[in-house]
Formats: C-alpha cells, structure tokens, sequence
C-alpha cells in the first residue's frame, strides 16, 4: 500500500477534522463527488441523473457514530431520505452502512434501527443495500443481513473481492441481490490478496458466479477492463440486461456512466450526501491518488 493512500486512509479517520469539516460546506474539491449537504440539492443531482437513465443509490453520510443518540440521529436522517425519495419520485434506492446507526454502540440496538429503515423502504417499495464496511464489521453485517431476509426481501449488501473468503460468501449468497466490489478497507495478509492482479482475477470469478445466480447482480467499478470483461461475459452466456446492472460513484467518469446506459445496461450511480462529507472524500482519495488534482485544484482556485 502507498504512502499516499495511507496518508488519506489516517485522515479519514481523523475525527477533529471530521467534526471540523460539517461545519465548512463542501470544501477541498469535494463538491465534485458529494452530491450536497441538504436533500433538496442531492435530489437535484437524482434528477438529472435520471433524466441521463440512470438511477441512484443514495447514501446519507454519517461517520463516528459512538452513542445511542448519534445513531438514532443518523437513523431519522435516513427515513427522511427514504421518505423524499417517494415525495420527489425519483428513481432511486438507499445504501446504509451499519456502523452509522449504531453497530458499534451495540448489535441489537442497530438490528432493531435498520430493521425500522428496511420496513419503511418496502412500504415505499425501495430497495436497502447495505454498504459493506472493514472486516471487523463484515460477520456481523452478514448477521443482520440473514436475520432481515427472514422477513425482508428487499435488503441485499456489498461482497468484496479482496477477501479470501468472498466467494464462498458469494455461493452462500446466491438467491440476495449483491453489489460486488474489488474492496476499499486496508486488510491484512491473513484475510485478503494483497496484489492488484489477484483481487482482479478474483472480482471476475465473483462477478461471474453470482451473474449465473439468482441473485441480481451490481458490479461497481471504475475499472473498463473488468466493465469489458463483463461485457462480452453477458453475451457469450445469454445473460438478460434484466439481471445485472454497473454502478460508479456519483462524479467519478461520469461520460463513461452516460455512455453505459445509453447503451442500454442498467446503471446506478452511488450519490453521497450530508455534512458529513470529510472521511468519505479522504477514503476516495485514498483510492485514486489522482483525485489529489481536484483538491489542489480547488484550493488554488479560491
Ligand atoms: P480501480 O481503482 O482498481 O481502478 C482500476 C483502473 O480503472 C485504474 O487503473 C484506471 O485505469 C481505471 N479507473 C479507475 N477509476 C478511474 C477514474 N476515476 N477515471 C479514470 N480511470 C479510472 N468498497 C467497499 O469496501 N464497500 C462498499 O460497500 C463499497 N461500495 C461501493 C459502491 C460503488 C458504487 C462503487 C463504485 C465502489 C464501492 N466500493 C466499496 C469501493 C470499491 O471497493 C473500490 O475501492 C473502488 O471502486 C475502486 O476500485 P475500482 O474497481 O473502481 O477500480
């Protein structure tokens, strides 16, 4: 791992600044891939992704939660969500990260939050993915994931390629609606590939299996080698545009998302929102050290 990307990973997590930061507005070039602090600004940026075809996964941004009352917070912020999605009617679902509404304050108290967001969303008929975190966090949320689908449907989660285990999660998984990813934590040896090329070659193997599956299949990534692969995948096997769709984040190659579903894939865009912009944006420049150049640039520019 590079130094660069471990300088931003630590200031991800450094909270001063993240508390700091909900008080700047959007700052540092993040506005090019958050989309707002408020939900009217966010639901603009919806539209027009949708008037392009292209849908969203709406992420309500919440970072640091430690007590019940933050989580709770964090939970009335993600109803509401749910709730303007209808109002608006967009074509949008919502993703959730677990640790934001209180998986680390304590595991029931976050089973009975996200099994509030899950009831309310299938009212509204809305789809719940929930983000998948570190690896500390990922038995548990595949805990909370099996105890929802006991009634539930329409909940699925994220499965990361860098994990030695993925793919017998994937086959474990085959009937859920899975988002696939090559994985953004820092892992250790002992639980993940560490070369580029193995996580690659691992993704593919994934994507393919759960593309044969049941399960619908999100294959998020920036990477056009792997988008190509896939490509030509979906057609050798006869594979219905139905039963996959590619995912990118809202502001990362947005010609490139434009050109996917004109080409008729389905395609949804991952869209942040919130005053708590900080530690997303540092974790997405520490995985595109080239972002850097928009950050600079903005700094510049003011
Ligand atoms: P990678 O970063 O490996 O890039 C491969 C190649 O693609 C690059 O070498 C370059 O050629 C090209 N490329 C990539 N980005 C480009 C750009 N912006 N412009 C031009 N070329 C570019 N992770 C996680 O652990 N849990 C989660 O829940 C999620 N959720 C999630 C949702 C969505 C919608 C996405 C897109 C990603 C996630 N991730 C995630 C993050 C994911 O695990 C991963 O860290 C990042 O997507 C980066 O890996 P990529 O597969 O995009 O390509």
């Amino acid at each position: 791992m590079g130094v660069t990307k471990n300088f931003f990973i630590a200031l991800s997590k450094n909270q001063p600044l993240n508390s700091a930061a909900k008080k700047w507005g959007l700052k540092l070039g993040a506005g090019k891939v958050v989309a707002g602090t408020d939900i009217a600004s966010m639901m603009q940026s919806v539209k027009e992704l949708n008037a392009d075809g292209i849908s969203a996964t709406i992420d309500s941004l919440g970072e640091f939660v430690h007590t019940k009352e933050e989580a709770t917070k964090a939970k009335e912020a993600i109803l509401e969500t749910l709730e303007a999605i209808q109002v608006y009617g967009v074509n949008a679902h919502m993703s959730v990260k677990l640790t934001q509404i209180g998986l680390d304050v304590d595991f029931d108290f976050c089973l009975k939050n996200i099994q509030e967001i899950v009831a309310a969303a299938f009212h509204y008929d809305i789809f719940i993915n929930l983000d998948m975190e570190d690896y500390a966090h990922l038995q548990q949320t595949l805990d909370i994931l099996e105890a929802l689908r006991k009634e539930y449907e329409n909940v699925g989660t994220v499965i990361q390629a860098y994990l030695y285990r993925s793919e017998k999660d994937v086959e474990t998984l085959k009937d859920v609606r899975l988002r696939l990813v090559k994985g953004a934590y820092k892992e250790s040896a002992e639980v993940s590939f560490q070369e580029k090329h193995e996580v690659d070659e691992n993704y593919l193997k994934l994507i393919k299996i759960h593309l044969k599956s049941p399960g619908f299949t999100s294959i998020a990534t920036h990477d056009h080698h792997i988008i190509e692969k896939v490509k030509a995948f979906v057609k050798e096997e006869n594979i219905p545009l139905n039963r996959f769709e590619f995912q990118m984040l809202y502001g990362f190659r947005s010609e490139m998302q434009k050109d996917l579903a004109k080409e008729g894939y389905a395609f949804t865009t991952y869209v942040p929102f919130g005053q708590d912009w900080y530690a997303y944006y540092m974790r997405r420049l520490a995985e595109r050290p080239q972002n850097i150049n928009l950050m600079l640039r903005s700094m510049i520019s003011k």
